[in-house]
């Protein structure tokens, strides 16, 4: 199985949690690809059977809590994701209120089936970063 593990990262602590997640993606015999959401291109999508997608969390205030701008930016220039299964990631300091749902919501609308989610705070970016690779490599639409 491919995982495509594609993160927005400012000051390293998302590259992080992505590096956790591949780390764990590849400790269960899978094959894990890093990339920032940036540099994530449609052929990258194609060929992954499921996808893990993080974000540090953005805000000024409060009511304006949610993933990085630049996170929301690059996933709206990916292609369809078509069904397949998707785990959603974010690292915050305070609170990351509503980011995964609103994050789990813009992949949702490229066809994404979001299996799993988790937030950590920037202090521990790798906690739940296992648990959340064995429920993306378990999902019942990955192969
Ligand atoms: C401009 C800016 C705004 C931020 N706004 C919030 C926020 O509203 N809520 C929060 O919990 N953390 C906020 N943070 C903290 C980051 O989400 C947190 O430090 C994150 O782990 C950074 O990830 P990175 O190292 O991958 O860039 C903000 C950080 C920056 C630089």
């Amino acid at each position: 199985m491919n995982v495509l593990v594609a993160y927005e990262s400012r000051s390293g602590r998302t590259r992080r949690a992505a590096e956790a997640v591949a780390a764990a993606v590849r400790a269960r015999g899978s094959d894990a690809i890093l990339k920032t959401l940036a540099e994530t291109a449609a052929e990258d999508i194609e060929h992954a059977d499921a996808v893990a997608i993080g974000t540090w969390v953005e805000g000024f205030i409060v009511a304006k809590v949610g993933p990085a701008k630049a996170a929301l930016e690059a996933i709206g220039q990916l292609p369809a994701i078509g069904g397949k299964p998707v785990a959603v990631f974010c690292t915050y300091g305070v609170t990351p209120r509503t980011t995964l749902a609103t994050l789990r919501r813009s992949l949702e609308a490229k066809g994404a089936n979001v299996v799993a989610e988790n937030a950590s705070h920037r202090s521990h970016p790798d906690r739940g970063a296992a648990e959340l690779a064995q429920r993306l490599c378990t999902a019942p639409e990955a192969t």
